[in-house]
């Protein structure tokens, strides 16, 4: 859900932008129109994610021209041909995208969602009026382009040179920035200059859900389409949104780690130092030694060390950050809300931020909820609590609120990197132990003073906890790492990637080489959850999954179940299907069930004792993020 604000925004900008033909000219600045009338050509058949192999203009080729009479084959169409067609930008900025005329109940009704992703490429006329102001430089644009796979600006008159494709947000990402193009061309600075804009369109079902919940069937691409002329005269700017903090508890930063977005309109800036105000006195920000550099258009995130001697009790960090490019020098006044705790006053289900550095420079940040008891007399292993896809745990309070009551010990909720992450493989899994590593060193600090129960062994084991991509997670962690994972509680999780969302209607594998095909194939192992359920046979599981779950069919963890007790009959795997429930429901973790299994588990933790004779480990899949053995 995008906030109000943001939407408000979203609404005034693109009103602006679309609703008069003639813009509005000012002497002084670029100004930029956009036709809200857009060319589309398709859809065409892809498979998920195959979007990032075919070519993004495809089935065309934009270094020739186009004719729009043309008809191109598609298996979707009535007929097998599909040719161009028109759709407008609403007023609220989106563009919304379908192909009604598609008779696509047909095609799910033997395809299943395979048949709803779909490719299409668009285009539409950007034209840019020069100021009256000679001297004006030439203008650079904003792109913020939601749910839009990839697009590119070519110039409409003159020889067409190969194209630059950028991405777009197509995940729909909270707090990205909108991307700074190049134009291609310079745009006169005497007469209006026409550019043709290219997006391709990519129906993903994972991302854009089925339109039958929307009592549907058709279908429908909700492209937000906001470009606007950088407007912004200071080279390197402050990017609040992409900052990295952390709390502080009883006056000690709950972390070591501060990050300050930064980005360079203009230019490759170096970060040359870092100077605070004097009344912070035993609160240091360090630079880290390795030069830290922006290039021109990028976005990064400045990693800067907490070092504290004494207590500090004020609301906001504030410091200078000194830039240089060439010979010239810049001064970004930096001040960073804080949010102070007392650790007598965390109660409840209330939660800390901590930071870090991941892969030892990028500032990170997690979500942790101390144990509820401060008597206990040694650490319980922590229960680890990984999010569902598009879960912005940072910006919701949702996810940490849906969590069932861990009376024994931390809770630990890690970001994956990112709302969606990578599954929670790869540098999502990554992130999740750094997080858990991090509190555990957090733990240790004297200063803090912590209850002697709440100290995090550093060889800790843990319970892994999810739900939808996050329950796919626990049984990734719980597979994957079966030496650290005493128990699993995995909620409505998909099995893997191809199962999820059959790859079987793609249009690459007409063209295949089978070796190079079986090479693709393998690389999708680590993916493939069943195949290393033999490692779960002595890991304690409870599974849920809503009976009518209308993202991720019930039938992934009836499989799950299966597979397992396939291996071993008496595996501890407790599956329960909660007839008539969908995707989400307020208890499908935070039920009776969990908090008894929870407290079986924890109160159990030192004197398990495998029950299987002898296992089956699988192993040998791709390593590539998996961070130390434990
Ligand atoms: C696209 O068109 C250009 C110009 O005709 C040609 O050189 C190029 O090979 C074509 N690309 C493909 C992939 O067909
Ligand atoms: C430090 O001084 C600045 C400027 O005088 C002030 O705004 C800020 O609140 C002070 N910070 C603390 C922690 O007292
Ligand atoms: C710890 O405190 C809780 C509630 O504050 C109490 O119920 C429990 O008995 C105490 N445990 C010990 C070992 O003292
Ligand atoms: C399965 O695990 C639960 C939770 O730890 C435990 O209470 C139960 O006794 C176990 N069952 C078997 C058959 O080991």
């Amino acid at each position: 859900m995008p906030h109000l604000a943001t939407l408000l925004l979203a609404v005034i900008t693109a009103y602006a932008m679309v609703s008069g033909q003639t813009p509005f000219l000012s002497s002084y600045a670029w100004t930029l129109q956009i036709d809200p009338v857009w060319d589309v050509l398709g859809p065409f058949p892809v498979h998920a994610r195959e979007q990032h192999f075919i070519s993004p203009s495809f089935p065309l080729n934009l270094s020739e021209p186009i004719d729009y009479q043309q008809i191109w084959p598609s298996s979707y169409a009535d007929g097998g041909t599909v040719g161009w067609s028109k759709a407008n930008i609403g007023v609220d900025g989106y563009l919304e995208l379908s192909f009604p005329d598609i008779r696509w109940k047909s095609l799910r009704s033997y395809e299943g969602w395979a048949a709803l992703q779909h490719h299409a490429v668009l285009r539409t006329t950007l034209t840019l009026h020069p100021p009256s102001d000679p001297i004006a430089g030439s203008p650079r644009l904003l792109f913020d382009l939601k749910q839009v796979s990839y697009f590119t600006i070519v110039p409409q008159h003159g020889s067409p040179a190969s194209p630059e494709w950028h991405a777009g947000n197509i995940y729909d990402m909270e707090r990205a920035l909108p991307e700074l193009v190049e134009l291609p061309t310079d745009p006169s600075h005497l007469s209006p200059t026409k550019y043709d804009l290219f997006v391709s369109g990519d129906y993903e079902i994972r991302l854009f859900g089925d339109p039958l919940v929307r009592n549907s069937d058709v279908p429908v691409q909700r492209l937000g389409i906001r470009v606007e002329v950088l407007s912004s005269t200071s080279p390197v700017v402050h990017q609040k949104t992409q900052d990295v903090s952390c709390d502080f508890l009883d006056g000690y930063a709950f972390g070591d780690a501060l990050g300050i977005g930064i980005q360079s309109a203009a230019g490759w800036w170096t970060v040359k130092g870092v100077s605070a105000t004097s009344n912070q006195t035993g609160l240091d920000i360090l630079l880290s030694d390795v030069s830290f550099t922006i290039a021109p258009s990028q976005t990064r995130i400045l990693p800067l060390r907490i070092h504290q001697t004494t207590p500090f009790f004020g609301e906001t960090i504030i410091f200078d950050l000194t830039l240089e490019s060439g010979t010239d020098s810049q001064i970004l006044s930096i001040s960073m809300p804080v949010t102070q705790r007392r650790l007598r006053e965390i109660t409840g289900r209330q939660v800390l931020k901590g930071s870090f550095f991941f892969a030892s420079s990028m500032p990170s940040s997690f979500l942790t909820m101390p144990p509820p008891m401060t008597n206990v007399s040694s650490a319980y292993p922590p229960m680890l609590a990984l999010h569902g896809a598009g879960v912005d745990i940072l910006g919701q309070p949702f996810w940490p609120e849906a969590l069932p009551e861990n009376k024994f010990s931390w809770t630990v909720i890690p970001t994956g990197r990112t709302s969606w992450g990578l599954d929670w493989h790869g540098p999502s899994a990554r992130d999740a132990w750094a997080s858990l590593d991090a509190l555990s060193a957090m733990t240790h600090r004297r200063e803090l003073s912590l209850p002697e129960g709440w100290v995090i062994p550093p060889d800790t084991k843990v319970i892994v906890i999810g739900h939808s991509n996050g329950g796919q997670g626990t049984w990734y962690f719980a597979s994957r790492y079966p030496d650290k994972v005493i128990a699993a509680v995995p909620a409505a999780a998909f099995i893997k990637s191809q199962a999820y969302i059959p790859l079987s209607l793609a249009r690459s594998g007409h063209f295949i080489d089978p070796s190079l095909r079986a090479i693709l194939e393998s690389s999708l192992t680590p993916d493939d959850n069943d195949l290393h359920l033999s490692n779960l046979v002595d890991t304690r599981v409870l599974a849920f999954h809503g009976g009518d779950d209308e993202n991720v069919p019930v039938r992934h963890s009836r499989e799950l179940s299966s597979a397992l007790k396939a291996w071993y009959p008496s595996a501890n795997i407790s599956f329960q299907e909660d007839a008539g429930q969908g995707h989400w429901y307020s208890t499908v973790l935070d039920n009776p069930k969990t908090l008894a299994f929870l407290d079986a588990v924890l109160s159990n933790h030192d004197n398990e004792e495998p029950q299987s004779q002898s296992f089956t480990l699988t192993e040998g899949t791709l390593k590539s993020g998996i961070p130390k053995t434990f």
